[in-house]
């Protein structure tokens, strides 16, 4: 199904009620900087935005599921419009080399965001009880026997972050793509076969890790989640803030 009804009525609710734009007018802001950027503007990137279904969730986990969507949007949108703009420059470097694809990255964003999400669901019912085994480790997981639906434990919404808490809460390289809420949601898509196509996957996971990738084999970085996942971080925090808030890059292969 490529709306839930759910989803779509509650993402319009959250869409209505973001927050105010500023302008010269209305604000009496200590310094002239004019606010831009962070407008509702990302949802107009892509014509054709799926969702997944939402099942046996309650109402504060589908206010939240939704605005953490709409931050997976918002960071997609960003790390887009930054490659097309920039195309191979630091950021990019860092996580595929200074030869790897960048139109690879850029199917791998709208493949996300656009691409067909029939049968992709979030739960919130704990169906198979690993959210209870493993109560302090384990975010989500993906069913056993259908792997195309996610289960969010109650550890995904007290651990998670808002993307607004980016650079707040600390360094990208400290911790790390996944401690957002909405880049953990764009992850875990990835787990999903007919998204990732049998190309993207978690080939390698540890930090230097995929910066040896990104050194030494740019093929394998640009299909590899945790890389896609720090260049997202990486270009949001850009744009959030002059230089970003990367942390210490060369730490990370030591
Ligand atoms: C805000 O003020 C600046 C400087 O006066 C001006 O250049 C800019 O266009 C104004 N922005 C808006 C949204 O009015
Ligand atoms: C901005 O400051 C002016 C002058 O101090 C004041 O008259 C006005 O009400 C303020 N506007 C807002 C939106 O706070
Ligand atoms: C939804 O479930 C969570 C986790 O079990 C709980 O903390 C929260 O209070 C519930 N919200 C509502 C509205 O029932
Ligand atoms: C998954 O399917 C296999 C084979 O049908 C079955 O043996 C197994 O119990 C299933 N696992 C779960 C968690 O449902
Ligand atoms: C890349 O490969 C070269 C040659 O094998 C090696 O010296 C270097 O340490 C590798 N880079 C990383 C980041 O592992
Ligand atoms: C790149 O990574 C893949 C998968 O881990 C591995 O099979 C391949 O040998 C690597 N290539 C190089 C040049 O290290
Ligand atoms: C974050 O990184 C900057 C340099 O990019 C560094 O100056 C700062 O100390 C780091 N902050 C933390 C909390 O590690």
């Amino acid at each position: 199904m490529k709306f839930s009804i759910s989803i779509i009525a509650s993402l319009l609710s959250t869409t209505l009620a973001l927050p105010v734009k500023l302008s010269n007018s209305t604000s009496n802001s200590t310094n002239s900087q004019e606010i831009v950027g962070f407008s509702d503007d990302f949802m107009k990137t892509w014509t054709d935005v799926t969702y997944p279904t939402i099942e046996n969730c309650n109402a504060t986990q589908i206010k939240l599921i939704n605005k953490y969507y709409e931050d997976l949007l918002e960071v997609a949108s960003i790390a887009r419009s930054h490659l097309i703009n920039e195309g191979v420059d630091e950021a990019f470097e860092h996580w595929f080399g200074d030869d790897g694809n960048p139109l690879t990255v850029l199917g791998v964003i709208d493949n996300i965001v656009e691409g067909k999400k029939d049968g992709a669901l979030y739960r919130c019912d704990d169906i198979e009880g690993s959210c209870a085994s493993h109560p302090t480790t384990w975010p989500g997981y993906h069913r056993v026997n259908a792997s195309q639906e996610t289960v969010i434990c109650d550890l995904f919404f007290t651990s998670k972050k808002p993307i607004e808490d980016m650079c707040v809460i600390g360094n990208i390289t400290d911790v790390g793509p996944k401690k957002f809420a909405g880049i953990d949601l764009f992850h875990r898509f990835l787990h999903i076969d007919s998204i990732n196509k049998g190309f993207i996957a978690e080939y390698v996971e540890e930090k230097d890790e995929l910066v040896e990738y990104a050194e030494n084999n740019s093929s394998f970085a640009v299909i590899n989640t945790d890389n896609i996942l720090y260049y997202l971080a990486e270009t949001y925090a850009l744009e959030l803030t002059p230089g970003g808030c990367l942390g210490d890059y060369d730490a990370l292969s030591k």
